[in-house]
């Protein structure tokens, strides 16, 4: 991990190889005024000739010849005062930290860009330590610049409170780091079996319990929607279940279901070949779950959370469900199969009925790759979330707001569950094409009885693909999107208590 340290120190005596300076396009004495003699010469000269502007993105690196503390000096185009965001700030420092890597150099100190809060401080940081990731396990030959080490954010005032938050933020920095390692393992060498260690091996570090439910316990509790969408693959599904009890048992807990299905084949109903290989992704609900529980403990959240995670490979094989399948769900509902591509809603729908039942959570987050519908109807950067709670709706707005994973409410009116009623069974499996992405829901509706719950449907934003915009720190692959907002939704129902 990147380490980053507030320092009290004045910038033009700062011992450092370069120095990192924020323009706001057009606004060079705002700059200007915060700096002080040999560096305020130099930079004088620069923004005065018109050499540098501060246009969005753009650098300028220039050399101090000794003259003062810092070796080198670059200029980083904030653009415009007006659009300035904390979004921006993550981006920039993201470019900020690949600059300097491509440099050569493992270390670099950075004037904060506006007045330095908390809020500031952490979207700094996000941004430098998530832009540098890379996926690079199965590179023989590793392509790797040389790596940023530490970076120094120079202070003029105490910063006690500013360190201890950027001390979290880097917990919840290696918790998206997580998710994403493993979120972008290959299929071959990422079975549900592979999910079950990795959760397992998460109670060496943290203070979590995991209980991993296998077949013959699924066929006793009557997890037969899990059971039935595993069917076809001979890797053995698996239920994972971690706990975290950071508050008293009298204290109900959340509930994060997160969907895992390692390879989505659409099993019978077999997908395209073209993009297939991209359906290792679809196990990116189950990482994200896994990661938010793994921050908590590391934050030692006063709360209590369950993450379930059910994992599955859906494949084709002489043993798969069928379409025309009827199954008898964990809650007693009885489901048409009518497509084997709409896996993701079985195996979910059995782990929200078994998990509010078992545990009988104050609220319930579900995110799963649920449907290429949800990328149609809001693209590749944000993701659709639909719910039965209106306080707990705006809560998780008001939070995506602030960590710039974008979300949009789609309407779970009651006419949507006409598109999946079945004549044969209670409900059906597939809506039809149009509300694609809400029919799904109201299928998951069936199964949450009247607890308050939001189901996030993270097709477009789980990882990098065509649509996905540019951001310095959402490298290729896996982006861990959900992590940062779902942590601090929890940090905020903490300081509740
Ligand atoms: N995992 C897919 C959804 C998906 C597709 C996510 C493409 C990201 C990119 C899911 O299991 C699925 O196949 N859904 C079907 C549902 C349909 C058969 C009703 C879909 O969206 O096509
Ligand atoms: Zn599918
Ligand atoms: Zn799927």
């Amino acid at each position: 991990m990147i380490r980053i340290d507030l320092e009290k120190t004045k910038p033009d005596t700062k011992q450092t190889q370069i120095l990192v300076l924020g323009l706001f396009e057009g606004e060079p004495e705002l700059l200007l005024k915060r700096l002080e003699n040999g560096l305020l010469s130099l930079v004088k000269e620069i923004l005065e000739n018109g050499e540098f502007t501060g246009t969005f993105g753009s650098s300028y690196l220039l050399p101090t010849f000794g003259k003062i503390g810092p070796n080198r000096i670059m200029l980083i185009g904030l653009g415009k005062k007006e659009v300035y965001s904390k979004e921006i700030v993550r981006i920039i420092s993201g470019k900020i930290s690949v600059k300097i890597q491509e440099l050569g150099l493992d270390e670099f100190s950075l004037i904060p860009f506006s007045n330095l809060d908390k809020e500031l401080a952490e979207a700094i940081y996000e941004g430098i330590s998530l832009s540098t990731y890379r996926f690079s396990k199965y590179k023989s030959v590793a392509t790797k610049l040389p790596e940023l080490k530490d970076v120094t954010i120079l202070v003029e005032s105490d910063y006690h409170e500013i360190q201890e938050a950027l001390d979290k933020s880097s917990l919840i920095v290696e918790a998206v780091i997580f998710s994403r390692d493993l979120c972008n393992l290959p299929p071959n060498d990422c079975p549900p079996s592979e999910l079950a260690k990795v959760a397992m091996a998460l109670t060496d570090d943290y203070e979590l319990k995991v209980r991993v439910i296998e077949r013959y316990e699924m066929e006793s509790l009557g997890l037969n929607g899990i059971i039935s969408v595993g069917m076809g693959s001979s890797n053995q599904s698996k239920l994972i279940i971690v706990e975290y009890h950071g508050a008293p048992e009298s204290q109900k807990p959340y509930l994060f279901v997160g969907k895992a299905v390692t390879f989505d084949t659409g099993g019978i109903s077999l997908k395209p070949g073209e993009k297939m290989d991209e359906m290792k992704f679809d196990k990116s609900g189950g990482c994200i779950v896994l990661a938010v529980i793994r921050a908590a403990a590391a934050l030692h959240l006063p709360l209590n959370i369950i993450a379930m995670v059910p994992s599955v490979e859906n494949m084709p094989s002489g043993s798969s469900y069928r379409p025309g399948d009827i199954i008898r769900m964990y809650n007693g509902k009885t489901v048409e199969v009518a497509n084997t591509d709409a896996e993701g809603r079985i195996i979910l729908a059995d782990s929200l009925a078994f998990g509010i039942k078992t545990y009988d959570p104050k609220g319930v987050i579900d995110l799963a790759t649920l449907t290429g519908a949800a990328i149609i109807a809001l693209g590749a950067n944000v993701a659709a979330a639909i719910g039965n709670n209106v306080s707990l709706m705006d809560k998780l707005k008001k939070v995506s707001e602030k960590t710039g994973e974008k979300l949009w409410e789609l309407p779970l009116f009651e006419e949507f569950h006409d598109q999946i009623k079945s004549s044969v069974a209670d409900i059906r499996n597939i809506g039809g094409r149009q509300g694609g992405a809400i029919t799904a829901a109201a299928f998951l509706a069936n199964f949450v009885a009247d607890k308050p719950w939001i189901h996030l449907d993270i097709a477009g934003t789980a990882w990098t693909q065509d649509g996905t915009y540019e951001r310095s720190y959402i490298p290729k692959g896996a982006t861990g999107y959900g992590v940062r907002t779902l942590v601090r939704f929890l940090q905020e129902e903490s300081h509740k208590n």
